[in-house]
């Protein structure tokens, strides 16, 4: 698939398939997205790979973070968010290192594993695998951060949930960039 192709058809797909994805599939992502641009070479991505009891984990893990933030809560509130993970089959969630040297700038790490999700998306749409990137509360949470080996200032900013499509969406014709865009000639 031409890289324009796989850019202009690419669009977030929720609506996956249980179907374990191949572990060499996973590799052929990973290593896409250590591909991305990054300033002073610092590689700042940190990627979790999380499948079967990982997605469980993760599961009891959201679980009791939100048990703490609201006790009392019904079993199937607890239930429902025990089984979030299980949305797909797959779910890498994505770190992003703090400088280490003072040259080294947080926002240029955010955008260089911003770049690197990108390329992962795109190599995932080639390889006819749907992505949804979600982040919401859970990406903030402390307990999800330790659970997945994060420090507490790290930033986690992206939960890649995974599969083979269910179904393909329509796709939405996006806007265009002419509104965003001036031209100084
Ligand atoms: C940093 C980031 C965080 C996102 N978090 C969520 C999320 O928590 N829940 C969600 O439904 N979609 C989330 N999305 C997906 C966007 O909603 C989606 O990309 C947008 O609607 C455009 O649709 P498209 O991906 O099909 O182009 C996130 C996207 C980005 C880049």
């Amino acid at each position: 698939m031409d890289v324009i192709e796989a850019i202009h058809h690419r669009h977030s797909n929720a609506k996956v398939k249980q179907d374990a994805i191949p572990r060499e599939a996973i590799e052929t992502l990973l290593s896409a997205a250590v591909q991305a641009p990054n300033h002073y070479k610092v590689r700042p991505w940190r990627f979790i790979v999380l499948t079967g009891n990982g997605l469980d984990k993760l599961g009891e893990v959201f679980v009791a973070s939100f048990a703490d933030r609201q006790p009392d809560l019904p079993a199937e509130a607890l239930d429902k968010t025990r089984a979030l993970p299980h949305r797909a089959p797959l779910i890498i969630a994505v770190g992003v290192d703090q400088p280490a040297e003072p040259k080294v700038l947080e926002i240029e790490n955010i955008v260089a594993v911003s770049a690197a999700c990108q390329n992962l998306l795109l190599a995932a749409e080639a390889e006819g695998l749907a992505v949804k990137w979600r982040t919401g509360e859970w990406a903030l949470d402390a307990k999800v951060k330790e659970f997945l080996g994060f420090a507490p200032d790290q930033h986690l900013i992206a939960f890649l949930y995974i599969g083979y499509p269910e179904l393909v969406p329509e796709a939405q014709p996006r806007p265009s960039f002419e509104d965003r865009t001036v031209w100084m000639e």
